[in-house]
């Protein structure tokens, strides 16, 4: 059976850079024999947590919503890449919001202690493509810790970072040669690559 891959595209720009980058991140997996699965937050309703800790006594989210396909999503892929703008210096709105919804999943392993039922735990990785449009390597500094978090909770490994400063305007990616060729190479290693298992994730910046 081949190599699940889900990519979740957080930016609220269709075909913004992060985006764009997510898609040959996604080529690249397929052609290391993946089957892909590409999704676009800005396209689904997801509503934010309303901290009603139902999840505390269930380990489920009770909110109705797309959500639930994403979650089930979430735990039946092998690899996960997650791809978001910098605003704020952290991950954007849409992003946030889904993560902010996996409060269940931390509940499930932190107030239940009970494991995540998930079809496959061997090598579950995941990797992370964010872009800023300004110099400063600070940004990335939230998202590490923010996603160090979520990928706890959906018991996979942080395995790879992609971030890129100094792009901005929609699109501005596709000037940028080397970006789009470390993503579609990264996006195969996620699939193909056992080296990744070190404690940190491998971390490719770029200018
Ligand atoms: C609301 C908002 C906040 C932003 N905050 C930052 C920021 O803190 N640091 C930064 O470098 N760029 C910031 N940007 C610029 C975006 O990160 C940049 O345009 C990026 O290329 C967007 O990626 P996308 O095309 O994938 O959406 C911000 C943009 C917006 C709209």
């Amino acid at each position: 059976m081949s190599v699940k891959v889900l990519g979740i595209s957080a930016s609220p720009r269709l075909k913004g850079n992060s985006d764009l980058l997510l898609r040959e991140a996604l080529s690249g997996a397929e052609s290391a024999g993946a089957q892909v699965e590409y999704i676009r937050l800005s396209d689904l309703n997801i509503s934010p947590c309303v901290e009603c800790n139902s999840c505390y006594k269930t380990g489920r989210c009770r909110i109705e919503d797309d959500y639930q396909d994403v979650f089930k999503k979430m735990i039946e892929t092998d690899r996960l890449i997650f791809a978001t703008p910098i605003f704020f210096m952290n991950v954007c709105a849409q992003a946030k919001t889904l993560i902010d919804r996996c409060q269940c999943l931390w509940s499930n392993k932190y107030v239940l202690n009970k494991p995540l039922i998930i079809s496959s735990n061997e090598g579950r990785r995941a990797m992370v493509i964010a872009v800023g449009g300004s110099k400063s390597k600070k940004m990335f500094e939230s998202v590490r810790l923010t996603m160090k978090y979520y990928f706890d909770v959906l018991d996979m490994k942080y395995a790879i970072n992609l971030f890129i400063n100094k792009v901005d305007d929609s699109g501005a990616i596709k000037k940028h040669p080397l970006g789009l060729k470390e993503a579609y190479r990264l996006g195969s290693e996620l699939v193909t690559s056992e080296n990744l298992l070190s404690e940190k994730p491998v971390d490719v910046e770029l200018t």
